[in-house]
């Protein structure tokens, strides 16, 4: 049963993130002329960091919300011209620009609040705004347009970098470790979500799985904080009440044939 299990729970990643996304605040974008100017081909040629930075907002959780460049980076994107509207945007590296690794999280807060809040208690933020050390900020695990990390790759691209000498690499281990059980978590409720859909929700069933859903929410911002003893004992409890759902899920699945019907359904979907 596990093994099937699994292999479901990695068929279904990618419709997980679709029915799991964290509902941040939006507020609406007008027009898009950087788009429509910054996806000229030519710049793979002319100016290929332009280039390269586009594909990547192209592919990014933001580009698919509907966000546009002007709700990071500012200017005027109601305007052709290049001049007038680059008005107000600087190089990452000018204190000014709205990017500017110390301005980053004010930013990207105006929508992420949650996420933001816990990670200004960080020591991470201390270190970055107060101490001026070397410390992560968001674009530093989530890349500039925030492609969907994944996070054994995050572990080994941010945390192993900085905290190798902790000789027993505890910080690098327990944080895999926590984002494994989240990953697993989000798994159990995207494929619970999926089945339900399917075949109709229990009320009851449906209210424990959209708590959860918050719960996993709240665990995932509350962990920006760094604070590991919590997110351990949290990720744990909020796993084994999840794996109690899932199970009997899947069971009733099984028991009543219905998984080849979800097969056949998950692979109509495009
Ligand atoms: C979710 C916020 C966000 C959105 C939306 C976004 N960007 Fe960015 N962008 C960033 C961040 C953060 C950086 C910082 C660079 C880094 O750390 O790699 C960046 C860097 C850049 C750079 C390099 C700037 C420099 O000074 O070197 C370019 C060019 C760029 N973005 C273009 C765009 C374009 C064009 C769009 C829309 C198609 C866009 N961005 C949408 C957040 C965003
Ligand atoms: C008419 C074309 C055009 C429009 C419109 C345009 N851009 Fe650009 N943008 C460019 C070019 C070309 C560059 C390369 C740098 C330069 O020449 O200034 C650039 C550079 C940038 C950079 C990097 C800045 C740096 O200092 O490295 C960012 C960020 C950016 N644009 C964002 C935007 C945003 C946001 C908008 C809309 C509000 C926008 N652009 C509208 C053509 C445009
Ligand atoms: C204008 C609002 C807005 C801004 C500004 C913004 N985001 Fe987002 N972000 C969203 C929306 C909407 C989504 C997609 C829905 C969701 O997952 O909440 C998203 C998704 C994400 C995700 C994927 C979340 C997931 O479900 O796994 C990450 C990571 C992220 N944003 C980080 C950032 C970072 C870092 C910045 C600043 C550089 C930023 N965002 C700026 C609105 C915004
Ligand atoms: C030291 C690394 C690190 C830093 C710094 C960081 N994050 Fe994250 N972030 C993560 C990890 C790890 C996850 C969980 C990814 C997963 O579950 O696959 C995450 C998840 C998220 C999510 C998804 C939330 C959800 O409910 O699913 C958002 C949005 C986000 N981060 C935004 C931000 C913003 C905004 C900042 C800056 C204020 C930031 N992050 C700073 C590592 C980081
Ligand atoms: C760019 C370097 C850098 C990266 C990347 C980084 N950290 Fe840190 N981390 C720091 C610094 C600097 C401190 C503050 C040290 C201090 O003040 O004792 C810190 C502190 C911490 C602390 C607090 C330790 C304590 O004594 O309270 C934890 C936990 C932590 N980091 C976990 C992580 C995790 C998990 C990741 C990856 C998702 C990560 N860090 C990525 C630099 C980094």
């Amino acid at each position: 049963m596990a093994m099937r299990a699994f292999r479901w729970l990695s068929l279904l990643a990618a419709i997980s993130i679709l029915t799991l996304s964290s509902l941040a605040f939006v507020p609406e974008s007008h027009g898009n002329a950087c788009e429509n100017c910054h996806k000229d081909p030519i710049f793979r040629l002319h100016n290929h960091k332009l280039y390269s930075y586009y594909q990547d907002w192209l592919t990014s959780p933001h580009s698919a919300a509907g966000l546009s460049c002007d709700q990071c980076h500012g200017g005027d994107p109601s305007t052709d011209d290049m001049t007038a509207a680059h008005k107000g945007i600087y190089s990452t590296s000018d204190p000014k620009s709205r990017i500017f690794y110390k301005n980053q999280p004010q930013t990207c807060g105006t929508c992420h609040a949650e996420v933001t809040r816990s990670f200004t208690e960080s020591k991470h933020f201390q270190s970055l705004t107060v101490y001026d050390e070397l410390a992560p900020n968001c674009s530093t695990c989530h890349r500039a347009m925030n492609r969907k990390p994944y996070y054994h790759d995050i572990v080994d691209a941010t945390c192993r970098s900085c905290h190798k000498r902790d000789m027993l690499n505890s910080v690098s281990e327990r944080a895999e470790e926590i984002l494994r059980r989240l990953n697993i978590a989000k798994g159990y409720l995207g494929w619970t979500t999926l089945y339900y859909d399917m075949k109709g929700w229990p009320e009851q069933t449906k209210q424990t799985v959209a708590g959860l859903s918050s719960k996993y929410h709240g665990i995932v911002a509350k962990g920006h904080s760094f604070d590991l003893a919590d997110s351990d004992r949290t990720s744990a409890e909020l796993l084994s009440e999840l794996l109690l759902i899932f199970d009997s899920a899947w069971k009733e699945c099984q028991r009543k044939q219905e998984c080849k019907k979800l097969s056949a359904q998950k692979d109509a979907t495009p």
